[in-house]
């Protein structure tokens, strides 16, 4: 099976279809690796042509096999408090407007963050760390940390909340104490459940609309930079769409879209506001 070629043919079929699907855009520089990761669906399913392959995910049966296909083929690299400052900003600044606009009843006790491309869940957990730090300010607050992805695999992770240390790279010994017990092996961490069950999980496409909204604060990192600028202006829409009045919208520094966001206010390079 391995000496199987995927021809060019094949190999432009099936990045269209990723792109038909994801709004990715693999670039044809990635077709050694796209072919191995297909090499590795195919053994899985005993499939020994890739057109045999292609068909399943363009028949009758491809709901039952795209979520494994896309998991091959996307990029979930992500660990906690990547961009260690938009985290900072969360715990601190967001947080404390959310209290300030409850006193002064412009809010009721209650907000609600998504994390729009969460992978298996670190950037979301990382923010309900933040929270959890200020949990009694929070006492009796409805607040909704919504992380969702297209990887059913990375969502099943996030719901696990099991990770390794690479996940906790940033993470000293007094904080990973603080927020983990031990796994199985020295290698692995689980989430306390307090942080846990601050969180959920949910699968979505950022090419539709999400009926999740609105919400007060939105991050999207290192997602929209495999996105070509079609597939970046549609999901871009949904983003804009889905901030409430006065919300955030957190954005990675590769995610290309700063010249779609004219509708927003620019707080900082990486940080927008809907105008209230
Ligand atoms: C590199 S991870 C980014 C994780 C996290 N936001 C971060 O910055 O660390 C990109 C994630 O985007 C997801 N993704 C790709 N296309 C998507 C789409 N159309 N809708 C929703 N998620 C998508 C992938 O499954 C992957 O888990």
């Amino acid at each position: 099976m391995s000496d199987v070629e995927l021809t060019e043919d094949e190999f432009h079929r099936f990045i269209a279809l990723i792109y038909r699907v994801s709004g990715v855009r693999i670039p044809t520089t990635k077709r050694v690796l796209i072919t191995n990761r297909l090499r590795r669906r195919l053994r899985a399913l005993n499939i020994t042509k890739f057109s045999d392959y292609y068909a399943l995910l363009t028949g009758p049966k491809a709901q039952g096999e795209m979520p494994q296909f896309l998991d091959e083929v996307t990029t979930h690299e992500t660990y906690f408090f990547r961009d260690a400052h938009h985290f900072e900003w969360f715990g601190n600044e967001f947080l404390e407007e959310m209290q300030t606009q409850a006193r002064l009843r412009k809010r009721p006790k209650g907000f609600k963050v998504w994390s729009a491309a969460s992978s298996t869940g670190e950037e979301l957990y990382s923010m309900a760390m933040k929270l959890a730090e200020q949990r009694a300010a929070f006492s009796g607050w409805d607040i909704t940390l919504l992380g969702t992805d297209l990887s059913m695999a990375s969502l099943q992770t996030a719901r696990e909340a099991k990770y390794d240390t690479r996940s906790l790279r940033r993470l000293g010994p007094p904080e990973r104490k603080k927020w983990f017990d031990p796994g199985a092996t020295p290698e692995t961490w689980v989430l306390k459940p307090e942080v846990k069950a601050l969180a959920k999980f949910k699968h979505h496409n950022l090419l539709i609309p999400t009926r999740d909204g609105p919400f007060d604060c939105v991050f999207i990192k290192n997602v929209l930079i495999y996105f070509d600028p079609e597939s970046k202006k549609t999901a871009v829409k949904h983003l804009i769409a889905s901030l409430a009045k006065g919300g955030y919208l957190v954005v990675g520094p590769t995610e290309g879209i700063f010249s779609m966001l004219d509708p927003l206010e620019k707080l900082k390079p990486w940080l927008y506001r809907m105008p209230a």
